[in-house]
C-alpha cells in the first residue's frame, strides 16, 4: 500500500507537471457506465469515450481482465495518442518490462522505443503482443443516483491491438474493459485519477434490448435504484475476496498473481440439502488450480465434472419431489425440464434453489429460478449450468446468467466482495438506474 501511494505521487508528477491528471474543477466521488448485452454472443458490453476528438467505443466487460485494450489497427485517429516509452514511469506501473520497435510507419500501435504488454480475448483465449499507450477517456461521474458531469483522464493507459484479436467478440466493439486486480485496470486508474476508493460495483442486466442497461460504478456506494430510489450499497452481504497467486492469463510471467476475482465457496446446497462435493476441488492449490471464480465472459456458471453431476442429480431430484419432469439436454444444456408443473415468481420460475455458502452456514448467495434458468421454448427449460469436464483449471467458475440483477461491489482496499443476491425481491433491477443526467 505505501508503495503504491508513492507511485501514484510520482505520475502525478512525471504525467501532469502542469495541471492535475483529471481536468475537472471538482472532484467526482464515482462514477458510472452502461452496460448492455448483445443478444448474439451473451457478451456484456460497456461504452466510454477515449481520444481526442472524443469517440464513444464499445468494449466487452470482464471483470476479470488486466486492463483496457483497443484495436489501434482500424480507426484509431487521436491528437493525444501517446505510445507509453521504454522504462517510464507508466510502463512500470504497467509491468511492461520489454522494449521494443516497430518497422512501420509511426502510427498508434506501431512507434519506437515504446514498451508492450500482451492483451488477450479472454472469449477466445488469444493473446498478442501490443504497445502500451495512453489517452485521453472521458466517462460520466455520478452522485449514485443519476449521472452528472462528464469528467476526464487526461492519460489512461491502455494496450494497443491489432484488430483480428476481436475476433469472436460482439459486433461493433473495439476493444475489451479489464476490471481485475491490476495497478492499471479501469477501477485502479479510475481511484487513483480522483483519489476515490478502490471499489467498484457491477449489475447486469439480464434484457438484451439495447435500449435496456446494467450499470458498473467506479467508486463507494450510494448505489441507487428506481421505481424507489433503494440504496443497493446499504443491504450487501460480505465475503472475502482470495488471490489465486498464479495467473490465469492466456500470457503471463512467471510470478504473476491472477487477476481475476476469486471467493471461497465451501459448500453448495440445492434446496437447502447440502450437496456431497470433493472439498480439495474447493481450495486455490499451490499451482493455481481449484477454489471458484466470477467471470462475467463465461455466460453460465461451469462447474468441474464431479460437482457438476452432485450438483444436477440432486437439482433433478428435487424437481421431481415438485413433480416437474425432466426431458431431453438441449444446446450446451445437459439439464432441461418440461415446463409444465413449474410456477412463475418474482424471482423466476419456481425451481429447487441453489445456495454458494461461504464462510459459514448463514452466509451464502441463494441463487432463484430467475438466475438458474433458461427457457429455451414454450416448452422446456433448462439448468443455466454447464459441465466444466474434469481437471479444469477453476472449479467453480460462477457466470454471467447467475450475476443478473444481483449487484455486487468488489471492495480492492477492504479484500471482500459484497452481493445483494436477487433484486428482484425488493423489486428492482440492474436495469433500473436513472440514466437521465443532471448537469
Ligand atoms: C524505428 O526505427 C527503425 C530503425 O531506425 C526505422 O527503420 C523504423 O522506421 C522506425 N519505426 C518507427 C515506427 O518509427
Ligand atoms: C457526456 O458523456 C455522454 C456519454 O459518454 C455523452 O452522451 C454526452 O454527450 C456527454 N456530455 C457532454 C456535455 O459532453
Ligand atoms: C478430490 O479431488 C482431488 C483434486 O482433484 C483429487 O486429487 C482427489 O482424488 C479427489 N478425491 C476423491 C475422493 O475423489
Ligand atoms: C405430484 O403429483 C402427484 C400425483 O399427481 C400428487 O399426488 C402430488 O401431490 C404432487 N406433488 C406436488 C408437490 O405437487
Ligand atoms: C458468519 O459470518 C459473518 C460474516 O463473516 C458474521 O458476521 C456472522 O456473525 C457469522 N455467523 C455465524 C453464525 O457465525
Ligand atoms: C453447515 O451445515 C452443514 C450441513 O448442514 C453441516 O455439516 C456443518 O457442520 C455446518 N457448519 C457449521 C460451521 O455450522
Ligand atoms: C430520473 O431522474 C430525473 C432527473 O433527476 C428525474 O427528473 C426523473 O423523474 C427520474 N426518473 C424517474 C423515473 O424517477
Amino acid at each position: 500500500m505505501a508503495s503504491y501511494i508513492v507511485f501514484s505521487t510520482l505520475l502525478l508528477f512525471f504525467f501532469n507537471p502542469s495541471s492535475t491528471f483529471a481536468q475537472q474543477s471538482f472532484r467526482p466521488k464515482a462514477l458510472v457506465v452502461p452496460v448492455s448485452k448483445d443478444a448474439s454472443t451473451l457478451q456484456y458490453t460497456t461504452r466510454i469515450s477515449q481520444r481526442t476528438p472524443l469517440v464513444p467505443i464499445n468494449l466487452v466487460l470482464d471483470l476479470g481482465g488486466q486492463y483496457l485494450w483497443v484495436d489501434c489497427e482500424q480507426n484509431y485517429v487521436s491528437s493525444t495518442y501517446r505510445p507509453a516509452r521504454c522504462h517510464s514511469a507508466q510502463c512500470s506501473l504497467a509491468k511492461a518490462t520489454g522494449c521494443g520497435d516497430c518497422f512501420s510507419s509511426p502510427k498508434p500501435g506501431c512507434n519506437n522505443n515504446t514498451c508492450g504488454l500482451t492483451p488477450g480475448n479472454t472469449v477466445t483465449h488469444t493473446a498478442t503482443g501490443g504497445e502500451l499507450a495512453s489517452d485521453v477517456v472521458s466517462v460520466q461521474s455520478t452522485t449514485g443516483s443519476n449521472p452528472g458531469p462528464n469528467v476526464t483522464v487526461s492519460q489512461f493507459l491502455f494496450a494497443c491491438a491489432p484488430t483480428f484479436l476481436l475476433q469472436g467478440l460482439a459486433a461493433g466493439v473495439s476493444g475489451m474493459a479489464g476490471l481485475g486486480r491490476t495497478r492499471i485496470s479501469l477501477p485502479s486508474q479510475f481511484a487513483s485519477a480522483f483519489s476515490f476508493d478502490r471499489t467498484f460495483a457491477i449489475c447486469l442486466s439480464s434484457s438484451t434490448r439495447t435500449d435496456i442497461n446494467g450499470v458498473v460504478f467506479f467508486g463507494d456506494g450510494p448505489y441507487v435504484f428506481l421505481p424507489r430510489n433503494v440504496d443497493v450499497s446499504q443491504s450487501l452481504i460480505y465475503t472475502r475476496l482470495y488471490i489465486n497467486p498464479v495467473s490465469t492469463a492466456s500470457a503471463f510471467s512467471q510470478g504473476d498473481p491472477s487477476s481475476e476475482y476469486f471467493i471461497q465457496v465451501n459448500a453448495i446446497n440445492v434446496n437447502e440439502k447440502p450437496v456431497a462435493i470433493n472439498t480439495t476441488l474447493l481450495s486455490i492449490d499451490g499451482e493455481g488450480v481449484g477454489g471458484t471464480k466470477i467471470s462475467t465472459v463465461n455466460p453460465y456458471t461451469v462447474l468441474e465434472a464431479s460437482i457438476f453431476k452432485a450438483v444436477t442429480e440432486m437439482f433433478i431430484s428435487e424437481a421431481k419431489a415438485r413433480n416437474i419432469t425432466q426431458t431431453g439436454a438441449t444446446g450446451p444444456f445437459e439439464v432441461c425440464f418440461s415446463t409444465e408443473n413449474v410456477l412463475s415468481t418474482r424471482v423466476g420460475p419456481s425451481v429447487p434453489s441453489i445456495d454458494f455458502v461461504f464462510q459459514n452456514n448463514s452466509t451464502f448467495w441463494r441463487v432463484f429460478g430467475a438466475n438458474s434458468m433458461v427457457q429455451v421454448n414454450d416448452n422446456v427449460l433448462c439448468l443455466g449450468i454447464v459441465n466444466g469436464g474434469e481437471n479444469p483449471r477453476t472449479s467453480i467458475v460462477i457466470g454471467g446468467l447467475q450475476l443478473e440483477d444481483n449487484l455486487l461491489q468488489f471492495d480492492l482496499a477492504k479484500s471482500r466482495l459484497g452481493f445483494s443476491s436477487s433484486l428482484l425481491f425488493t423489486q428492482t433491477t440492474c436495469a433500473n438506474f436513472n440514466f437521465t443526467s443532471i448537469n
